[in-house]
């Protein structure tokens, strides 16, 4: 096989006399095996499990490139924040006393306390708990307890002894992004034609605007991060894992509770599709005649009206499909009955970190919230019927991935098109750099690949650089 020939090849270059840096398996191109004219696309399975490859993806990757940090709506007011991570590193998320948002390292100049242990609230100073040093909302320290008693050196009244700014900042729609390194492309350019998912949705709302229903939840599950970032791109697995919410389904339709269902979906060939955008974003979507659950965009017959009027019927009826979409490597956003962000924390290589949200446009009706939230709860709320059944399949694929069985075929669905062409892309205005689409159970893998070669690419880097030190 190509990638045993590539451990041979790389075996060999390790005996030179240049001290190797990386072990064998470590190298991305055995990690990810991608021969797009032989039609192979293998992970390997140490990817999942192998401890060192955890830290290299935190070091290179999550604290390398943008991290979804947070939404300027859950910071509406001066002096608001909230805190997160960025890989393994804790970050404040904070509005000063002008309104400017800033993205500080959540650790004390003095002796590395975290400066803000609460997940969110409103403060004009913080003050570290140890030994009393003060910050603004700025992110500047204010204070230095007993500073006249200190007998500090010369020198430490100089010294910089403000919170540290992470190293790039900025928004898209209200989705506040943030980088350690200051050497990522700008936000626009990372995000590429994602953007015109997250407009889907941004554009729901009457302003524009993007916002939490309160009641967030954090948990966790006992297996790597990627088999959340798989999972959020994976229509494959809808009808197995979630077959009791599909029964579910089907009984509510039969019944005739079709509160959401809208007739606004054209005579279009059904089918399941996918984009790949540049820098390992994608998203899946379908396109489905005969609708399993309803919308809570469509709950709201005035309201869906008004936004037909204003975006128009492409964009409606695109609004109306299910996309899933994945800001590599932490974000998620899922447009279905309701919608759901999830972004997710990588706590070791085999145990992750997930928070959940319920997103809304702001200024949408009371019956469209209410459907929203009732969606929500059904199917993607820990309680509900998705989050369970996925956190139990992750689990049991990071249990089996231990098994030395060799690369799984879990990325192969998808890698022969079936040529069936559309206007998918052009009426959208977009530029994928790959586009799939099947028959309506399709529920291609090949929407898994931009964000494994980000992946590859990026430990790549990584890899070249240590080689060369
Ligand atoms: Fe923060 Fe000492 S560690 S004041």
């Amino acid at each position: 096989m190509e990638e045993d020939r590539l451990r041979r090849q790389h075996s060999a270059e390790l005996t030179d006399e240049k001290e190797p840096t990386m072990t064998v398996h470590h190298r991305p191109e055995c990690l990810v095996d991608d021969r797009p004219a032989d039609k192979a696309f293998h992970v390997s399975r140490d990817a999942f499990t192998d401890a060192e490859i955890f830290d290299l993806e935190m070091k290179h990757i999550f604290e390398a490139t943008w991290s979804f940090v947070g939404l300027e709506s859950q910071i509406p007011r001066p002096h608001d924040y909230v805190t997160t991570f960025i890989g393994r590193q804790p970050v404040l998320l904070m509005r000063d006393g002008e309104g400017r948002i800033g993205c500080f390292l959540n650790t004390c100049r003095h002796r590395a306390t975290v400066v803000c242990p609460f997940k969110r609230g409103r403060q004009k100073f913080h003050v570290c708990r140890y030994h009393g040093w003060a910050y603004d909302s700025a992110g500047k320290n204010i204070a230095v307890t007993d500073r006249e008693d200190g007998q500090y050196p010369a020198g430490f009244d100089g010294a910089d002894r403000d919170l540290v700014p992470v190293a790039r900042l900025d928004s898209y729609r209200g989705l506040i992004f943030a980088s350690l390194s200051a050497d990522v492309p700008s936000l626009p350019e990372y995000l590429d034609d994602a953007r015109t998912f997250i407009d889907l949705v941004a554009d729901q709302s009457p302003v524009g605007q993007l916002e939490f229903v309160p009641g967030d939840i954090t948990y966790t599950f006992d297996a790597n991060w990627k088999l959340q970032f798989e999972n959020g791109l994976d229509y494959y697995h809808f009808a197995s894992t979630h077959s009791s919410y599909v029964d579910i389904l089907a009984q509510r339709v039969k019944s005739g509770d079709t509160v959401g269902f809208t007739s606004e979906q054209p005579d279009e060939v059904e089918g399941q599709g996918s984009f790949n955008f540049k820098n390992g974003h994608a998203v899946n979507w379908s396109i489905k005649r005969q609708m399993r659950y309803g919308r809570a965009l469509a709950a709201d017959p005035a309201g869906l009206a008004e936004v037909k009027s204003r975006v128009g019927d492409i964009r409606l009826k695109w609004m109306l499909r299910q996309r899933n979409l994945t800001i590599f490597p932490n974000l998620q956003i899922i447009d279905i009955s309701s919608a759901q962000l999830r972004t997710w924390r990588p706590l070791s290589v085999d145990k992750t970190e997930m928070t959940s949200h319920c997103l809304a446009p702001v200024g949408e009706s009371a019956d469209a919230r209410r459907f929203r939230i009732r969606a929500y709860e059904d199917f993607f709320n820990p309680s509900g019927l998705a989050t369970s059944d996925d956190n139990v399949m992750y689990e049991f694929c990071q249990t089996g991935y231990a098994a030395q069985a060799g690369d799984t075929l879990g990325h192969l669905r998808g890698l022969e098109p079936m040529g069936v062409a559309g206007d998918h892309v052009s009426e959208l205005g977009i530029s994928p750099v790959e586009y799939a689409f099947g028959k309506p159970g399709f529920g291609g893998e090949t929407n898994f690949h931009s964000g494994y070669r980000e992946w590859r690419r990026l430990l790549e880097l990584a890899t070249k650089g240590a080689n060369n030190a």
